[in-house]
């Protein structure tokens, strides 16, 4: 097989906040990424529906040759990764790694906090999957969560309505909420790939002293680790820094809005997945 690049996978746009900090950290390597904007947002749906979507896209960028996929979406981490992982890979890419957001974050979340207390922001899918609430638990045993789902910040970011008064007071509302949950935390995890656009508004509403944390830069130095671990699997990525953008929504959109969360601007392809 021909060296090829690394697939990043988002509902939308998200990812590319993730891909902006993995480029930063690994600019060596080629990048394809797609956002499934046609069918996103992911986060209100069931179980199965998120898991074929998933699984569609990863097949899709096998397809164009990547033999690694980093799922840049929390809610498809925990809603199809272990299963694409266990179920899927074995039988259609055993020789392919699909991987996720979660656990690189639940490795460190717990270095951020003092008091042992964390709030964890994320979409209605990945909040009743408690997958943060299962894998903290696993490094950090002492550190408590409370998570507060958030199910108009996605539609918020993929409209681009990043402030005025309307956001304002849906930020407020989901913050206040979780805040009255856990009125001691220091931490807030943005536990959306989405989410970071949102983070000026965020911070207008929460106390000074908590933390923000948003995932790029960890899942950016996780997948550093990983390739170190694995030469086997950076002797198979292409290295000429290239980045390709394909998204199953409309390319006029995707570039108007993509540039806001990649930090750069970008010229997509439109692709279909659904035929797999
Ligand atoms: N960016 C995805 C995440 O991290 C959100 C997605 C969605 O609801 O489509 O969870």
């Amino acid at each position: 097989m021909n060296p090829s690049p690394i697939g990043i996978f988002d509902s939308g746009y998200g990812g590319l906040t993730v891909l902006r900090e993995i480029v930063q950290l690994l600019p060596q390597y080629d990048y394809l990424y797609l956002g499934d904007n046609a069918r996103s947002p992911y986060g209100p749906r069931d179980f199965d529906t998120i898991y074929h979507y998933t699984l569609e896209c990863v097949q899709y960028l096998f397809g164009q040759g990547c033999p690694l996929v980093i799922l840049a979406c929390n809610t498809a981490s925990a809603k199809a990764l272990r299963n694409i992982q266990q179920l899927a890979l074995p039988k259609i890419a055993p020789d392919r790694r699909v991987l996720g957001v979660i656990r690189p974050t639940a490795e460190v979340i717990g270095q951020f906090t003092k008091t042992k207390k964390v709030g964890v922001l994320g979409t209605v899918g990945t909040v009743r999957s408690e997958s943060y609430l299962i894998e903290i638990d696993k490094f950090f045993p002492a550190v408590e969560v409370a998570q507060q789902a958030c199910p108009m910040w996605v539609p918020l970011v993929e409209n681009g309505e990043l402030a005025g008064p309307g956001t304002e007071f849906f930020v407020k509302k989901y913050l206040d909420e979780l805040l009255a949950n856990s009125p001691d935390m220091d931490t807030l995890l943005l536990a959306c790939t989405h989410y970071p656009l949102l983070e000026p508004v965020i911070r207008q509403f929460l106390p000074k002293e908590i933390n923000i944390v948003s995932q790029g830069k960890i899942v950016a130095d996780s997948l550093a680790d990983y390739l170190r671990r694995h030469p086997e699997m950076a002797g198979r990525l292409s290295r000429h820094g290239h980045r390709h953008f394909h998204t199953t929504g409309a390319t006029e959109d995707f570039d108007g809005h993509a540039s806001l969360f990649f930090g750069a601007a970008v010229r997509s392809k439109h692709v279909e997945v659904a035929h797999f």
